[in-house]
């Protein structure tokens, strides 16, 4: 059996399966991904000045005009194939959770009600001192930093920079799930970035069956993963198209 009738196989007996997303399942939507050569947002500006709690202290503004267009990049920017797809088995499988790293709230957009976000959101705010949440529409983004009407600290956006623990909430429910998964899908994630990046191995030694779909090797591949080599935008629609025949096949 080769590697797709597998995972096919393997998601049509499973009870709950598991997604985890990285910045390449947005690519084909024109998001730029953050470790690609020449493209990656990592290869053209420095996250020492951007992505980081000291960057924020030191130059509230430039960070925030910088999300202010990441923010833009992302409202422009339309759900591909690749994040239908996903809404698509949340419906049609048993028991789905999908967990993302990504911030550009696409899946949502695409349909998938629940997702735990790994690393916070583009299209939320908060104090950088006291942590009241707060609203701004994105046709109203305000050119700087504004302050907190409560302790007057600057509003940032509510994303996790290096250096910076990931929402509690958000992680012991997405190690939860990679633990209760008999398949744990890891989409479009060069698998550098921790704890994410566990998520995938702790899943596989729980019994699951791990797949990566990415058109490189990402680097937390182990041993008994199976690898679909290739964009996510063509491969999720594959696998989606593949159970629905299979299905209909078994049905005869
Ligand atoms: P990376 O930029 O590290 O990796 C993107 C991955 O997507 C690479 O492995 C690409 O090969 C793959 N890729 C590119 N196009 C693809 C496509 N069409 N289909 C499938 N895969 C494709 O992004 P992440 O792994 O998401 O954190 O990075 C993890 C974290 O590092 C991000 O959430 C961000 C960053 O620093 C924070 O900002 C906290």
């Amino acid at each position: 059996m080769n590697g797709l009738e597998r995972v096919i196989s393997a998601l049509r007996s499973a009870q709950f399966v598991v997604a985890l997303t990285g910045a390449g399942v947005s690519a084909e939507s024109g998001v730029p991904t953050f470790r690609q050569a020449q493209t990656g947002l990592w290869a053209q500006f420095d996250p020492a000045e951007l992505a980081t709690p000291e960057a924020f202290a030191r130059n509230p503004d430039r960070v925030w005009a910088w999300y202010a267009w990441r923010r833009s990049l992302v409202e422009q920017a339309e759900p591909n194939p690749a994040h239908r797809a996903l809404a698509e088995l949340a419906r049609r499988l048993p028991r789905f959770t999908l967990i993302t790293q990504n911030v550009d709230g696409l899946h949502q957009r695409a349909g998938s009600a629940e997702v735990i976000e790994l690393h916070g959101s583009l299209q939320r705010y908060r104090c950088a001192i006291c942590a009241t949440p707060v609203a701004i529409p994105a046709e109203a983004h305000p050119p700087r930093s504004p302050v907190c009407v409560r302790c007057g600290g600057h509003i940032r956006p509510d994303v996790v920079w290096f250096g910076e623990p990931l929402p509690e909430a958000a992680l012991s429910a997405a190690f939860d799930a990679a633990r209760r998964a008999q398949v744990f899908l890891s989409i479009g994630t060069s698998g550098l970035v921790e704890p994410a990046a566990s998520l995938a191995r702790v899943s596989s030694r729980a019994g699951a069956l791990v797949v990566h779909v990415n058109p490189e090797q990402p680097a937390n591949m182990s041993a008994g993963d199976i690898y679909l080599c290739g964009r996510a935008g063509e491969i999720l629609p594959i696998i989606l198209a593949r159970l629905a025949e299979v299905g209909q096949e078994n049905a005869r």
